[in-house]
């Protein structure tokens, strides 16, 4: 359920919860009543044991689509090290589970310093029989973070699944040293829930020749630190944010030669909102944002793209493809340059987060990336320009009875700073701009049992500036969700859920890898008919597309389509020939 509750019982009446559990394995009745968004554990388990197509032989793979990780040409390895291997059985409110970590030896005769890798890849392998709800997991070392996921949900024959991350925007954190490495997923076992995840995490290491050296707008931080909680913990390293006016932060120092700076956040939405972007105005609405909070100012935000675990809507249309996102979540990164000024005192500084409307809970922290200058000891700076306007935004509801209706929102918000840097590289001013929109309808109907949400979420984020270091990115998160059914109250019904959600993402600006296009976009269907409350069929579909160009000669495409558990058609190519121009 990736929650931080026991069972997932947020939109679903709390005897509607007891009743599952107690139906669940001695029957395969449906649950009775009108369902909230989610189907449940104990929901699934009866539609694979009434059909019996869906009799597993053996272990499901399920997997997220992505674009394979290659190394630059020329590199070396990969040098592949295990980091931890654990069974995660009753781990919910436990402290994460940890391992010490030493760069591997061959980082040492590579040259030892975070510039000889090219590439870095963090391997998340895992697998759980029985029944389980998903769960949320990170990894950090050093405190930092460098993964975030949710589980797959197992089915009784086993499920597996494995995410490759790419983990060279680290590479400071992977060569600095001894160190902890942690992991936290939240998992809980009992009579019904007997899923244990099996996880094994693996860093693969490649070598770029000794000829070659990152160009200056390429190369990684020379530093992360990181902004999250310390342990000992009983939960993972992310805070918690629970209502709209906390704010958590934590205090930290930066190095007097620093000349860049970008933060990089890490957000979830559990519980009550998991699926914010469903919420009715009773629950604060339909919009969530991150706000970063540098010394109580608002200096950056982040609309957090609408990941569905893979417990979510219908668990079916996630299986085998798991919705994007889901097994290696995005990050978003928060240019902190032009605040370098500021920072550059040797004091501390609080850095915090808050979530806009938020109910119970985010999970949010995040990694600050400096670049140091190697010819100077102390850089200098300050800030010409900022502005940060107050969030615009409203909710119109047009119901007669609080329930049925149509309920639209926006939000629209601007924030901008511009400051200079002067270090061995010379004066440079830098630029910070955020564009962002949110247009939602909720069209609800049938005493509620009927929900159409058709969102769109835009991001327009620039670094300019005249140093080295310019991007535009253009990010759009499409999302329509469909959730209804009909002959409800009747022996006969059909509940039917349909999702489209799209991830596309335009970046332009300096380095060799900085340019590219992705347009990754799911359509998904599923339905059960259930006669008597007992199932009698179920059928689910998904079709993906993703398609990505970069700058550097590096193209995929794959076109993927399942029926069922069964892959239908799938194709990909690794050319840019094949790769549409958009
Ligand atoms: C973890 O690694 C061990 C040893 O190689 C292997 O036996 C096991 O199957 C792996 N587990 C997973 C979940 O990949
Ligand atoms: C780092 O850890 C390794 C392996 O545990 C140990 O041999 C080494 O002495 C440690 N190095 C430092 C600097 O603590
Ligand atoms: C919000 O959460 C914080 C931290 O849990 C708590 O101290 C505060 O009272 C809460 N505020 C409201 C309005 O509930
Ligand atoms: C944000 O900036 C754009 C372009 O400069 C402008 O059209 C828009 O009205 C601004 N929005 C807000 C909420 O200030
Ligand atoms: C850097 O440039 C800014 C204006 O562009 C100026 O205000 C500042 O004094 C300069 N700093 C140094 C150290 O020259
Ligand atoms: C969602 O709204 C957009 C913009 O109004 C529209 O183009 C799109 O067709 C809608 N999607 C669905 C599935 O209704
Ligand atoms: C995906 O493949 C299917 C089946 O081969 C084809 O009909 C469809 O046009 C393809 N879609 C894209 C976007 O390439």
């Amino acid at each position: 359920m990736a929650a931080s509750s026991a069972h997932r019982c947020s939109f679903l009446l709390l005897c509607l919860c007891f009743t599952l559990l107690l139906c669940f394995r001695s029957c395969a009745a449906f649950a009775r009543a009108a369902r909230g968004i989610r189907f449940s554990v104990g929901d699934i388990a009866a539609v694979e044991a009434a059909l019996p197509s869906l009799r597993q032989a053996k272990k499901t793979t399920f997997f997220e689509v992505d674009r394979p990780l290659r190394p630059p040409r020329g590199s070396s390895g990969p040098c592949s090290t295990l980091l931890l291997s654990h069974a995660f059985a009753s781990t919910f409110n436990k402290p994460p589970v940890t391992a010490a970590y030493s760069p591997p030896s061959c980082l040492a005769d590579a040259g030892g310093g975070a510039r000889a890798v090219s590439l870095a890849v963090l391997e998340w392998s895992a697998d759980c029989h029985g029944a389980q709800y998903e769960r949320i997991f990170g990894v950090w070392l050093g405190g930092a973070e460098l993964l975030r996921g949710s589980t797959a949900e197992p089915r009784p024959g086993g499920v597996t699944w494995t995410v490759n991350k790419d983990v060279t925007k680290y590479a400071s954190v992977l060569a600095a040293g001894n160190s902890t490495l942690a992991v936290y997923l939240g998992n809980l076992i009992d009579d019904n829930y007997n899923g244990v995840y099996n996880a094994n995490l693996t860093l693969h290491l490649y070598f770029r020749s000794a000829a070659r050296s990152p160009s200056a707008a390429s190369a990684p931080a020379d530093r992360v630190i990181p902004v999250s909680r310390s342990t000992p913990l009983n939960d993972g390293l992310w805070f918690v944010v629970d209502n709209t006016t906390e704010v958590e932060s934590t205090r930290l120092t930066v190095p007097a030669n620093a000349h860049r700076a970008v933060l990089e956040v890490y957000v979830s939405s559990h519980d009550f909102d998991e699926f914010w972007y469903m919420n009715t105005p009773d629950q604060n609405g339909p919009f969530r944002e991150v706000t970063v909070h540098l010394d109580g100012d608002v200096v950056g935000a982040v609309w957090p793209f609408p990941v569905i675990y893979t417990g979510g809507i219908n668990p079916l249309i996630w299986r085998p493809i798991t919705s994007i996102g889901s097994f290696n979540m995005p990050t978003y990164d928060v240019e902190l340059t032009p605040f370098l000024g500021k920072l550059l005192d040797g004091k501390e500084h609080e850095l915090g987060f808050a979530v806009t409307n938020a109910q119970k809970s985010w999970y949010v922290d995040a990694n600050l990336h400096l670049w140091l200058d190697p010819k100077a000891s102390a850089t200098s700076g300050g800030l010409i320009t900022y502005n940060a306007p107050k969030l615009t935004g409203s909710i119109v509801s047009k119901s007669s009875d609080g329930i049925d209706g149509e309920y639209d929102a926006t939000a629209s918000r601007n924030i901008s700073a511009t400051g200079w840097v002067s270090s061995s590289r010379g004066n440079i001013t830098t630029t910070f701009t955020q564009r962002l929109t949110f247009v939602h309808t909720n069209v609800v109907s049938n005493q509620g049992s009927t929900q159409a949400i058709n969102q769109t979420t835009e991001a327009h984020t620039e670094v300019t500036g005249d140093g080295p270091h310019t991007q535009q990115l253009h990010q759009s998160f499409p999302l329509y969700i469909f959730l209804g059914g009909d002959g409800s109250g009747t022996s006969s019904q059909r509940l039917m859920r349909r999702v489209e959600i799209g991830f596309d993402e335009m970046r332009a600006g300096s380095g060799e890898r900085s340019a590219s296009t992705l347009h990754n976009a799911q359509t998904a269907a599923a339905e059960v008919v259930l006669r008597d409350d007992q199932v009698v069929g179920a059928s689910w579909q998904m079709h993906q597309v993703y398609e990505y160009g970069g700058s550097d000669g590096g193209c995929y495409s794959r076109n993927v389509s399942s029926v069922g558990y069964d892959v239908l058609f799938d194709h990909n190519e690794a050319s840019c020939a094949g790769t549409r121009r958009r």
